[in-house]
């Protein structure tokens, strides 16, 4: 509101005048002629708007999300003020010598070009799997802690600024189940569930293990439409028992997993073209047309299968799912390019628990391969696997079957005071590798009851019942190296330097935790818009081999966020650590936005940095095709001109 004359120069003054003498002076003095009418105010102040849409307003970076290598800054929000100023861009990095930095302060820097017109997909899904490891480990917890079960839910599901504030992450997707799903709906009513089989009953398949039948085997030739049916009528009972929407369905987790001691199955592409067909048509018939049906589900490490598929009959299907457990990001760039209409979802990874002690190495890898290179690769989606576990005194997670997953992470872990009950609800609870390798012989009881499970054709939990977790390749065998981690050792990924952040001795966040925190920050709605943000073109200088170098970045723009006002996000990744002999360099990124530059400098870690500036139409520009990779620097330099 502008009152005084004073009030307007200041606000004049607030934008780069190069072009706008003549912008800016007429509204004074006009407003300098007739002194106090209101009439005139009101003009000099849609003057000055205008003006600001031809003048270069002032960017600031008033938002920094700080997780810093030793975690002396967990989740640390502060308004760092920096401001983008008249300068180079960098063509090229910039090193500086040791002595050097210690002399004057100065950095390696790297330049950082964001392309705002580089509109890209929109990036709206993030949170964790909910497995029946998950809800068994949550219902416990609920049934011993009910008020803080109930905040934990808060903290990973509210879309509320309240628990934001307080830590929150604000997660909007999460695969399957049923009472867990209903707590967590009852906070977030928008939560998108994507739903993935893990194996058809056993009478369905050929080749599974004798004693196990979910276990192993593939999908019988013949079976195609009983499975298919199958499938269908898990959405439709679902929501008529459950009322719960299922967003997306694939037809299979991991459809070429090699045998592996929990529920499996494999699945031939040529089958998956049949039974995508059936389900497709028969969701469609049944009023689920708006169930989206996600081809592959697996690893980055085949593409044929997708592209398989999609050739066949691309109408069937809205995207292809992804996993990280071997291959590269970029082969999602593979799928796309072939059909660029269709989207791409990353839907799951995890790492061992060894990286509780080393909860850096485990955000950096996690941070690079999905935060930039999968949603850099058209993913609107990033799920890790699991949400929440129980942390064991001797440093495994629990519960599992029998030599699955001892150790995988989780973005929360339950400490073991949290859920004492649980060792003895759970017969597969083993502390140690020799006594889980012992109880998979002896677990007589175990297996009868699953064997009860594969006979049961009722359409619901079945086939989902007794997941333990992924078993894909790059996590097994990880178990048995596993180290006893004390709890007080595992990083909570909670503080931000203020005292309102929700605390408590029951659980702690991971390293996991910070991931979908970060992406989160950077798109998450906030202002006046409702939408998530779109990922935008960006580079960095030093990525001369694939998501190598020191600085690596993923842009974002939320149009909305006040009228005519977008927000801008980066999250950037420095890895300028020598980690091996515990030597962790600063880095300065020379961010070049809108022809303009401002200087970041960071210690190795995870930073989420935003600012606002006036929206720029680009729509035109969006008309474009968007590489995958950004171009060369400054290639919109003069965007905002
Ligand atoms: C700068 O340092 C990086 C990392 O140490 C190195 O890879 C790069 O070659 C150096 N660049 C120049 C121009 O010396
Ligand atoms: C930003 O850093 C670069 C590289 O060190 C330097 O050349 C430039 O002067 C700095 N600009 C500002 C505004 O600090
Ligand atoms: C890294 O840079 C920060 C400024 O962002 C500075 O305060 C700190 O001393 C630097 N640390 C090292 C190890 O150079």
């Amino acid at each position: 509101m502008l009152r005084t004359k004073d009030d307007l120069r200041v606000q004049i003054q607030a934008y780069k005048v190069p072009a706008l003498y003549v912008c800016s002076s007429i509204p004074l003095l006009t407003f300098s002629a007739f002194p106090g009418a209101m009439k005139v105010i009101a003009l000099a102040a849609a003057w000055v708007a205008a003006c600001a849409q031809l003048a270069h307003a002032e960017i600031v970076i008033d938002r920094m999300w700080s997780t810093t290598y030793d975690y002396s800054k967990v989740q640390e929000l502060s308004n760092p003020q920096i401001k983008f100023v008249d300068g180079q861009a960098l063509a090229a990095s910039v090193n500086v010598t040791a002595a050097a930095s210690v002399k004057s302060q100065q950095y390696d820097a790297i330049g950082i070009q964001v392309q705002e017109n580089q509109l890209a997909q929109l990036v709206d899904t993030f949170g964790g799997g909910v497995t029946d490891s998950v809800a068994i480990t949550l219902q416990d917890f609920k049934s011993k802690h009910p008020k803080d079960y109930d905040d934990l839910l808060h903290l990973l599901f509210s879309q509320d600024a309240e628990w934001h504030a307080k830590g929150g992450v604000g997660l909007n997707t999460a695969p399957k189940l049923w009472q867990t799903l209903h707590d967590i709906v009852a906070i977030h009513p928008g939560l998108k569930i994507i739903s993935a089989p893990w194996s058809a009953p056993g009478w369905m398949k050929d080749g599974a293990d004798e004693t196990q039948p979910l276990f192993g085997g593939s999908l019988k030739v013949g079976m195609e439409e009983v499975y298919a049916n199958y499938l269908v009528k898990a959405v439709s009972e679902i929501k008529a028992q459950e009322k719960l929407d299922i967003y997306a369905l694939t037809l299979l987790n991991e459809p070429q997993i090699p045998e592996l001691q929990y529920p499996t199955m494999k699945l031939s592409a040529a089958q998956a073209i049949q039974v995508g067909k059936l389900v497709r048509t028969a969701l469609n018939k049944q009023g689920f047309e708006k169930v989206k049906l996600l081809t592959w589900d697996h690893n980055w490490d085949n593409t044929d299968y997708a592209l398989q598929v999609l050739n066949a009959d691309p109408t069937q299907w809205d995207g292809t799912a992804w996993h990280g457990y071997a291959g590269k990001p970029s082969s999602q760039k593979i799928v796309h390019d072939a059909y660029p209409d269709k989207e791409t979802y990353f839907t799951e990874y995890t790492v061992i628990s060894q990286y509780f002690s080393e909860p850096y190495k485990n955000m950096k890898n996690t941070a690079r391969n999905l935060l930039i290179g999968s949603i850099r690769y058209y993913s609107r989606s990033v799920v890790l696997w699991n949400l929440v576990l129980r942390k064991d005194e001797d440093g495994f997670t629990t519960p599992h079957l029998p030599n699955v997953c001892q150790n995988c992470n989780a973005a929360v872990l339950l400490l073991p005071d949290s859920t004492d009950a649980l060792a003895a609800a759970d017969p597969s609870h083993t502390k140690t590798v020799a006594e889980a390798a012992g109880a998979a012989k002896k677990d007589k009881r175990r297996r009868r009851s699953l064997w009860r499970r594969a006979d049961d054709t009722k359409p619901d939990t079945t086939t989902e019942e007794l997941k333990p977790q992924t078993g894909s390749p790059a996590v097994a065998g990880g178990g048995e190296k596993a180290e006893a981690i004390q709890a007080k050792d595992v990083v909570d990924a909670k503080k931000t330097g203020t005292n309102s952040v929700y605390e408590t001795a029951l659980f702690k966040r991971s390293s996991d935790y910070s991931v979908l925190s970060h992406l989160s920050a950077a798109v998450r709605p906030t202002g006046a818009s409702k939408e998530y943000s779109k990922r935008i073109g960006v580079s960095s200088t030093d990525e001369i081999t694939e998501l190598g170098g020191r600085l690596l970045a993923q842009a974002f723009r939320q149009d909305g966020v006040k009228p005519g006002v977008s927000r801008f996000s980066l999250i950037l990744l420095n890895q300028n650590d020598h980690y091996e002999t515990d030597v962790w360099e600063n880095a300065t990124a020379v961010i070049g936005f809108r022809g303009q530059i401002a200087n970041v400098t960071t210690l190795p870690g995870l930073y989420t940095l935003s600012w606002e500036a006036p929206t720029v139409d680009t729509s035109a520009a969006a008309k474009a095709p968007l590489p995958a990779k950004a171009d060369a620097p400054a290639a919109d330099a003069k965007a905002a001109s």
